[in-house]
């Protein structure tokens, strides 16, 4: 059987982002299991409709990715209530149509979303306004389970390295969870 593709999208660029530290997490726990990769995209420019044809290069590149992949997995910080707007910035280039003749390149694909923060509501908001607009996008969402993580601070070990103690089973299940809604969609298609 062909080996499940999970792309990662992470919603911050900072290099210690302790979101990006989850879907390593996740890689981790994925394992063998599945392909999985975290998507680069620092690169892509605001979005300017001056620029939106020819599409700049890494514009093609992430929606290249994003084609291939069976799944996509957000990993989202929350920024004043709502997901980071370098997030929403390529959201924003993905739902644009390639041409014509191509449609966009979200549309019907599964979606997990889990995210963690050093506050109390471990970007629960933040979650809700991503489900609303990539629903709107047509990807298929995993409503549950979805993670939040709150309290990022509590679960570092010295080197301030999220080792999540408390929340490792629940990105387990998640992962489980995820690689299963992902099959049941590439067997219904
Ligand atoms: C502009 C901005 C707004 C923020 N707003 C929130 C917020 O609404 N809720 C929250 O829990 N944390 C908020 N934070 C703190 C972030 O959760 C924290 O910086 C987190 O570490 C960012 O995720 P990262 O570690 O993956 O980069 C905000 C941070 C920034 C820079």
């Amino acid at each position: 059987m062909q080996k499940i593709n999970i792309l990662a999208i992470v919603g911050s660029l900072r290099k210690d982002s302790y979101n990006r530290q989850l879907a390593l997490a996740a890689k981790e726990i994925i394992g063998d299991r599945a392909d999985f990769s975290l998507l680069e995209y620092e690169d892509v420019p605001p979005l300017n409709q001056d620029i939106e044809f020819p599409a700049p290069e890494p514009v093609k590149r992430v929606r290249n990715a994003v084609k291939s992949a069976d799944g996509i997995w957000f990993f989202t910080p929350e920024y004043n209530h709502f997901f980071p707007g370098v997030l929403k910035n390529l959201l924003d280039w993905l739902s644009r149509p390639i041409s014509s003749s191509e449609p966009q390149v979200l549309a019907g694909k599964p979606a997990a979303i889990s995210g963690v923060t050093p506050g109390m509501f471990g970007t629960a908001l933040a979650q809700n306004h991503l489900v609303t607009l990539i629903s709107f996008l047509n990807m298929k969402v995993m409503n549950a389970p979805r993670l939040t993580v709150p309290f990022a601070s509590q679960q570092v070990d010295e080197q301030g390295k999220l080792v999540l103690r408390d929340s490792y089973p629940y990105l387990e299940k998640q992962a489980s969870a995820f690689l299963d809604f992902v099959r049941r969609h590439m067997q219904e298609k």
